[in-house]
């Protein structure tokens, strides 16, 4: 069981404090969690608290996500050591680098600290949790938990054990996240880039072509996404989409729109869309050249706009 229902708070490890491991920490210190903070970095790892506490104020300030930053802030610590970090938690969130043997290395660490209830979860973006789990004692107990950079604005996080993973882990990871308010979504079998990622992934190529050809700007295929189809993206997905777009529901809309839609997305997406040679048109025609700070100023903006979004949506939660 969670704790969190009697006197002792449930309690996070965040292992990792680099970009997604100091949003987790949000996420989890302002649902009323403790958290736990620990990095193989040092000086990240100590800079981390002050990092958290100011990302809790931003959100106060420009969110309204979070009410009272300075009592979420007081609920992160930082560990000793990794086995410091884990002991007690009723989940750990794995947040580390992206790379298959730093995976491995952690992950069997993580194994042999971690209580026997704790649920195990990776952020990973892109490497499966069968990679890193298979010859572990827990097994059973791992899965992925990926969100959406940044996680403390962006509320999905995509669930995805391994084949071993026990299904009732799942559904208490499911339980936990949802607790803190985000809003997961299970991937059944592993599959590269999980769901969101592989969606991104044909828009962006069908955009690299688009781009790429001749037949539209940059600036205008964004206003495209950012002005059409993003706006009712924003609230329902495709299929609710088609739904939507015929009277008589989705089978009527691929009754009527089918053959054209199959039509225009049968072309296959091929090495160059992602060539040099045609990012180099794409760049052209994109027009821009942000300096780091310009970009990190922009990302800024982003978040604070995405966090007015989910504001808004969470005030209307039948639109969910
Ligand atoms: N950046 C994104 O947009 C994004 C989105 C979703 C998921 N993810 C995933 O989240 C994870 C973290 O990504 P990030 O962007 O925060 O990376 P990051 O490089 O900002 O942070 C990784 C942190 O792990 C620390 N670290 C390295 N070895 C460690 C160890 N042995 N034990 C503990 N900490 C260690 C590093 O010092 C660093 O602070 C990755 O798996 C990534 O794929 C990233």
């Amino acid at each position: 069981m969670i704790k969190g229902k009697g006197f002792e708070m449930p309690q996070v490890a965040i292992v990792g404090v680099g970009l997604i491991g100091r949003a987790w920490s949000n996420v989890f210190a302002r649902a009323g969690w403790d958290v736990k903070l620990f990095d193989a970095h040092q000086e990240t790892l100590a800079e981390a608290p002050e990092r958290i506490r100011q990302s809790l104020e931003d959100l106060v300030e420009k969110g309204g996500l979070v009410t009272d930053a300075a009592a979420a802030a007081g609920r992160i610590r930082v560990a000793a050591s990794l086995a410091d970090a884990v002991a007690g938690a009723d989940l750990v969130q794995e947040s580390g680098p992206e790379r298959i043997a730093d995976k491995i290395a952690i992950w069997k660490e993580l194994d042999a600290a971690a209580g026997t209830e704790t649920i195990l979860a990776s952020s990973s973006s892109a490497i499966v949790a069968s990679r890193f789990s298979e010859d572990l004692p827990g097994r059973a107990r791992c899965l992925i938990a990926h969100p959406v950079n940044p996680p403390h604005v962006v509320p999905i996080v995509e669930l995805c054990g391994a084949p071993w993973t026990d299904a009732s882990v799942i559904q208490r990871a499911r339980e936990i996240y949802e607790s803190v308010g985000q809003v997961p979504v299970e991937v059944k079998k592993e599959i590269d880039g999980f769901i969101l990622n592989r969606m991104q992934a044909v828009l962006l190529s069908e955009a690299l072509r688009l781009v790429g050809e001749g037949y539209v700007s940059a600036a205008d295929l964004d206003k495209t996404i950012a002005h059409g189809l993003g706006l009712r993206w924003s609230f329902m997905g495709p299929f609710e989409t088609i739904e939507l777009n015929a009277p008589g529901g989705i089978r009527d809309y691929c009754e009527r729109f089918g053959p054209t839609m199959y039509e225009l997305s049968k072309l296959p997406v091929t090495e160059e869309l992602w060539s040099e040679a045609n990012i180099d048109r794409i760049l052209e025609s994109w027009g821009r050249k942000p300096s780091p700070e310009e970009i990190a100023a922009k990302s800024q903006w982003r978040d604070e706009r995405l966090a007015a979004l989910v504001q808004h949506k969470r005030q209307r939660p039948d639109y969910d």
